[in-house]
């Protein structure tokens, strides 16, 4: 049986007890409206460690846009089944009040890497992921923590904090999953229209036609034949598209520019703001 535990003191006593007993602990945060996404890094972070205990915060300082904090799904019973049938030990689900007794300031440097991208367009978002995450981190203590890449920015800012502040723990990079039709999943999809959603598997369709043409164009004609194809689809608003290395995520101008290089995008479709990226090589 999974044990549901709201305060800090109360997780933490559960954790020191684990360790006492010498087992290991697989810690997966979330901000809950689970899906087959966050499924499989609970899965994996199962079967490698002695314990999973996930966490569900849907963190407000983490969110640039008001709107997007208050329409962010919840849904808390679906949730804690989800989370019983992948064996999930300890869910710590605190709630602001315990999060944050006190108003946080730290500020958090992680210099170009946090001024790409997610970076440029969600001004804060990562300061505030960064506090979360390593709250988290702090008060879980787990052996492994498990991230998806999804969110590759933000496993990128999450692998350097831990370095930055030596944190005693193994980051654990998960593949993104994705429904039948190639649309990344994301809690984010729930709020697509019918139309909206029949229409999203656009994004991997395209990348995954984008990823082949490295042979005929440079990174920068590939950056436009995907803006081309958006243009052409008038039910999307490109955010941006970067051809980028996977380490800094700077944009690189020549396919040796780096050993990893990805293809990220961010797209409005109608109010609904969708991420998606494809690894080129
Ligand atoms: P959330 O969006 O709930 O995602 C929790 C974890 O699930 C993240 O590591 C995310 O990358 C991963 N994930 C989401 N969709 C995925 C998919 N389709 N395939 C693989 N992994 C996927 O990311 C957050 O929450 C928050 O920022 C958090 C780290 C919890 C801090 O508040």
């Amino acid at each position: 049986m999974m044990k549901v535990i709201p305060t800090t003191d109360a997780i933490k006593a559960q954790i020191a007890e684990a360790q006492r007993a010498g087992k290991t602990i697989g810690f997966v945060p979330t901000m809950g409206a689970l899906h087959e996404g966050h499924l499989a890094l609970m899965r994996q972070a199962k079967r490698e460690n002695d314990l999973l205990v996930v966490s569900i915060f849907v963190n407000p300082i983490q969110f640039n846009n008001m709107e997007d904090l208050k329409k962010y799904p919840r849904n808390i019973v679906q949730d804690s089944i989800m989370l019983e049938s992948v064996g999930c030990d300890f869910l710590f689900a605190p709630d602001e009040q315990e999060m944050y007794p006190e108003p946080v300031t730290d500020q958090y440097e992680f210099g170009k890497l946090s001024e790409v991208m997610e970076g440029a367009s969600r001004p804060g978002h990562f300061n505030g992921v960064a506090i979360v995450v390593r709250k988290l981190l702090e008060i879980v203590e787990p052996d492994k923590a498990y991230f998806g890449e999804k969110d590759f920015q933000q496993l990128a800012i999450i692998q350097q904090l831990v370095k930055n502040l030596l944190l005693p723990v193994e980051i654990v990079p998960c593949p993104i999953i994705r429904e039948k039709d190639g649309l990344a999943m994301s809690s984010r999809n729930m709020r697509l229209t019918e139309n909206e959603r029949f229409n999203a598997p656009f994004i991997y369709q395209t990348l995954t036609k984008a990823v082949k043409l490295n042979t005929v164009l440079s990174p920068e004609e590939l950056k436009k034949w995907i803006t081309d194809k958006f243009k052409s689809r008038p039910e999307f608003k490109i955010d941006y598209v970067e051809i980028a290395e996977d380490e800094q995520l700077q944009t690189v101008t020549h396919w040796n520019d780096a050993k990893g290089v990805y293809i990220f995008i961010a797209v409005f479709l109608g109010n609904v703001r969708l991420i998606d990226n494809m690894r080129i090589f």
